[in-house]
């Protein structure tokens, strides 16, 4: 369903009747496409106390140009890891103010920090009000640009996250907080194919989401196997066949899922897409027994049952990947999704337990994407004014597309991304709800 008010903003009248009605101004968002794959302008690169990261050469690696000289800058990076109490946080407030107006539209603002230091408080309070600053001033800059946080501690460990998030593959991803652990060595890959040679599955692949993920992972080099129920078989084909991927008609709730999955793929897989998902609305009080466990059972149950025996199988290659969707229902809950909200709660409660284990046990990451308001079918049938609320209760104040949740999938999925494990990533352009 197209968002005519979108378009409608895009228009010179459009524009200044909203305006003078004081009504959300989305701006069209900087999306990926292959003609024009990186942000066009400069990085400028600040920082904020005293620093140990060595970032210029991973900055030099992410394609912007550190010395562009047009006053524009198209990602600005503030280096804040060392800031240590409220005085360093006086050094954030003084590098990006001045700044600010200069950042080009669809830009990106990314704010560093570091992990927060248990053994002190003054660090673990300028560094955990870092958190409230992006959030903050992510609602803040319009036109379209995004703020997040990164805490980290190794800048090479982080490269591939910097990459996603000063790039315009992270467009509706905003006011989020990121950690990168340790440097995982990365498999050798093609810097423009990196899941070239690997093979990707994605449950509900047929539409919607799960085939814009297939089509990312596919344009990414993988071999993609698109598993949908049995009646979506004619669409999963269509896709599979645009792709040169797989086609697997198989309801995941089955009890043999797993079994079968690896029985279809005796060659293990690399990247475990776990998308598939339903809603069946209802106030608790009028929801009978079967509208909650279906959903139960399909976002969640399958999603445990699934994992624990791919993995046990040994069918998740080393380096793979594990990717869950979760979901802003789930951290923010929603009037007549009690079923829902709690399955993709869930989901949270499996990456975050799971993800040291599987890294440690059996070498692959495991984390989830939680989409906000994402233009599907799904959403389509919403009622309208809830559809509309949904789509403007953002900072970007429109709805995100699939290829949103795809590209940030892509990001969790690549060779390179090792040291980001057990992250619940919202892509929701900064949602009011769950914020
Ligand atoms: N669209 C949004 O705004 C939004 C927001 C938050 C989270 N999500 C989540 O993103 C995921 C994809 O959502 P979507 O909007 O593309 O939904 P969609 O309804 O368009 O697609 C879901 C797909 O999953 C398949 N599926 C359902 N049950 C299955 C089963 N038992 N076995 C195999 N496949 C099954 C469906 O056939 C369908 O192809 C879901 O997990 C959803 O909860 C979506």
């Amino acid at each position: 369903m197209a968002d005519r008010y979108l378009s409608f903003t895009g228009t010179p009248p459009g524009r200044f009747l909203t305006r003078r009605l004081g009504l959300p101004q989305p701006a069209p968002l900087r999306r990926w496409s292959a003609d024009r794959p990186s942000l066009d302008g400069g990085l400028l690169h600040l920082t904020a106390g005293k620093s140990d990261l060595a970032l210029a050469p991973v900055l030099a690696r992410t394609g912007l140009d550190p010395d562009d000289a047009t006053g524009r800058p198209a990602a600005v990076v503030l280096d804040a890891s060392g800031v240590r109490d409220v005085e360093g946080l006086a050094e954030v407030h003084a590098a990006l103010r001045p700044v600010l107006r200069s950042v080009a539209a669809s830009g990106r603002i990314v704010v560093l920090g570091a992990p927060l230091d248990p053994d002190d408080h003054h660090q673990a309070a300028a560094q955990q009000a870092l958190e409230g600053f992006t959030r903050s001033l992510g609602k803040e800059t319009g036109g379209g640009r995004t703020v997040n946080l990164v805490r980290l501690t190794d800048a090479d460990a982080a490269e591939s996250t910097l990459r996603f998030l000063l790039s315009p593959k992270s467009a509706y991803v905003s006011g989020q907080v990121i950690e990168t652990g340790a440097r995982e060595p990365a498999a050798p890959h093609d810097a423009d194919r990196p899941l070239a040679g690997r093979t990707a599955l994605v449950t509900g692949a047929a539409r919607g989401i799960g085939e814009a993920v297939a089509e990312t992972l596919a344009r990414d080099g993988a071999k993609v196997v698109v598993l949908d129920v049995p009646q979506a078989e004619q669409d999963a084909r269509r896709v599979a066949e645009r792709l040169d991927g797989i086609a697997l008609p198989l309801d995941i709730t089955a009890a043999d899922a797993g079994d079968r999955i690896a029985g279809a793929l005796p060659d293990g897989l690399d990247v475990l897409v776990h998308n598939a998902g339903v809603t069946r609305d209802r106030r608790l009080v009028n929801m009978p027994a079967e509208r909650w466990s279906s959903v139960l059972e399909v976002n969640l149950a399958s999603v445990l049952r699934t994992t624990d025996a791919l993995l046990a199988a040994g069918a998740v290659k080393r380096g793979g990947r594990i990717v869950a969707t979760a979901s802003i229902a789930g951290i923010a809950g929603n009037a007549g999704q009690t079923n829902y909200g709690a399955s993709k709660a869930g989901i949270t409660g499996l990456v975050r337990s799971l993800a040291p284990r599987a890294l440690a046990g059996h070498g692959v990451t495991v984390n989830a994407v939680a989409p906000g308001f994402i233009e599907t079918r799904m959403t389509a049938a919403v009622p309208l004014f809830i559809r509309e609320a949904g789509r403007r209760m953002n900072s970007l104040a429109q709805g995100g597309l699939p290829c949103d949740v795809a590209e940030t999938t892509a990001w969790l999925a690549h060779p390179a991304s090792g040291a980001v494990n057990g992250q619940v990533v919202r892509v929701c352009g900064q949602s009011l709800l769950g914020a």
